[in-house]
């Protein structure tokens, strides 16, 4: 038995309401709060970046472990700090992880968490008594008032992936696809990506029918096996897509919109507010679904589709453990999306074009974190990292006064 048996997430402390942007572009709401289906975007501060909140996140899923049984961490992002350092390094020492412990990046777009999570299940079955963290930390940057704007976001999960799952057992069939498509990529020299919208759906569902074929030739399972779905989700109007085209493709061309949604609703409350987290994205949803139903989900089968563009995508599917709820963090995850601040569109444009020094100048950054982990500046080319000390007990996230 190999699955997950912690699972934390973080989405920075600010966000923009998607109603402002609208009044800002000239758009009727309506389109990103039902047509795109994402009422608020998560905006990472200057002070922030795929380190600090992967770091935060893995703060909370390690709370319970025994950090000498981490074999191997494996950090997923497509938001990288360095063209050769690990961010996996950077973690590795804010948390205090013994020197016997791995540490490396891996990238596919979206998909590269789940790469990553397929790694750790042939580790853990050959180490039945290792762990491996697994962190996911991404920004979702588009061109500013480019279309993919409003599905910008960000955030970062972390889970414990061991043979003593408390959370959710893998099975161990799945099925892949791989194209080389040009959909959504983003050149060295840029820090937005670039994307054919319409037809990164187009290749996104296409990925989803054939990872599905292979998983289904491969399992013998059904559409009717499986009691939840989760999508990667780069917008949650995608997860709709998603699935009746999966319903149709699966032979089940009569399934009724709230058959559907009864199916995935759960999975994206989160992502609804935090937008999209690339690597996380999926993982942001499965913790939605098993922090946010109504149902007890104990031996619940939950089919599971990564995508990434480019493109690799995997579907691969789990067993929800009994007491999974007692191992999960709802109300910490409920408290950290509440006490996010608003910012107004002024504010959000601020955060949007602050940048570290490209001339190699050294710089201290402001503060603004909400998280335990803050990236203080940058002196002699190299990012400096601090933990943030605060009261803990509480858990009550504080945010500095902006100086917008
Ligand atoms: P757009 O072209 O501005 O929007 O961009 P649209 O015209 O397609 O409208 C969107 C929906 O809103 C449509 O519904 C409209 O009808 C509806 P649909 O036809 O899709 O059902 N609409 C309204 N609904 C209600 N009231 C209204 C209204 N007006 C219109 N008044 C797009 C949309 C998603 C393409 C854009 O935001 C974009 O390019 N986003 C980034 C790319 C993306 O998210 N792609 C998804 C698949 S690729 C992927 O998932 C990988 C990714 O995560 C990256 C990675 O792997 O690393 C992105």
């Amino acid at each position: 038995m190999v699955g997950i048996e912690s699972l934390a997430f973080y989405t920075p402390g600010y966000y923009l309401d998607l109603t402002t942007l609208a009044e800002e572009r000239g758009v009727d709401p309506g389109k990103y709060l039902i047509g795109i289906g994402q009422e608020k975007m998560g905006l990472l501060p200057p002070d922030e970046d795929v380190v600090t909140m992967g770091a935060h996140a893995a703060h909370y899923a390690l709370k319970d472990v025994d950090l000498s049984t981490i074999d191997t961490l494996m950090f997923a992002t497509e938001s990288g700090v360095d063209q050769s350092k690990a961010a996996a390094i950077y973690v590795h020492q804010l948390l205090g992880l013994p020197s016997t412990t791995k540490a490396f990046e891996i990238k596919q777009a979206c998909c590269g968490s789940t790469a990553a999570l397929q790694m750790a299940l042939a580790l853990v079955h050959q180490k039945p008594n290792k762990r491996v963290l697994i962190v996911a930390s991404d920004v979702a940057r588009y061109g500013f008032g480019s279309s993919g704007e409003p599905t910008q976001g960000a955030g970062a999960i972390a889970m414990v992936i061991s043979s003593t799952p408390k959370i959710l057992e893998f099975d161990p069939e799945s099925g892949s696809y791989t194209e080389d498509v040009m959909d959504f990529w983003r050149p060295n020299y840029m820090d937005e990506a670039l994307v054919d919208g319409k037809y990164s759906i187009k290749v996104y569902l296409r990925a989803l029918s054939e990872s599905w074929k292979q998983y289904h030739e491969e399992s013998g399972r059904t559409y009717n096996d499986f009691a939840r779905l989760c999508f990667h989700l780069p917008f949650t109007r995608m997860a709709d897509k998603a699935h009746t085209h999966l319903a149709r493709v699966s032979g089940n061309r009569e399934v009724a919109p709230n058959a559907l949604a009864a199916r995935h609703g759960a999975s994206l409350a989160y992502n609804r507010v935090t937008g999209n987290s690339y690597t996380a994205s999926l993982y942001v949803g499965l913790t939605s679904l098993l922090e946010t139903s109504d149902e007890d989900l104990t031996g619940s089968r939950v089919g599971m589709f990564s995508y990434g563009s480019g493109c690799m995508a995997t579907f691969f599917s789990g067993v929800v453990m009994e007491g999974y709820r007692s191992a999960m963090d709802a109300r910490r995850h409920h408290e950290m999306l509440q006490t996010r601040r608003e910012l107004t569109y002024r504010q959000y444009e601020h955060f949007y074009r602050f940048r570290l020094p490209i001339d190699g100048s050294d710089c201290n950054t402001p503060r603004y974190t909400a998280g335990w982990f803050r990236l203080a500046g940058v002196k002699d080319h190299k990012r400096i990292y601090e933990k943030v000390v605060k009261d803990e007990p509480s858990g009550t996230l504080t945010h500095t006064e902006m100086v917008v």
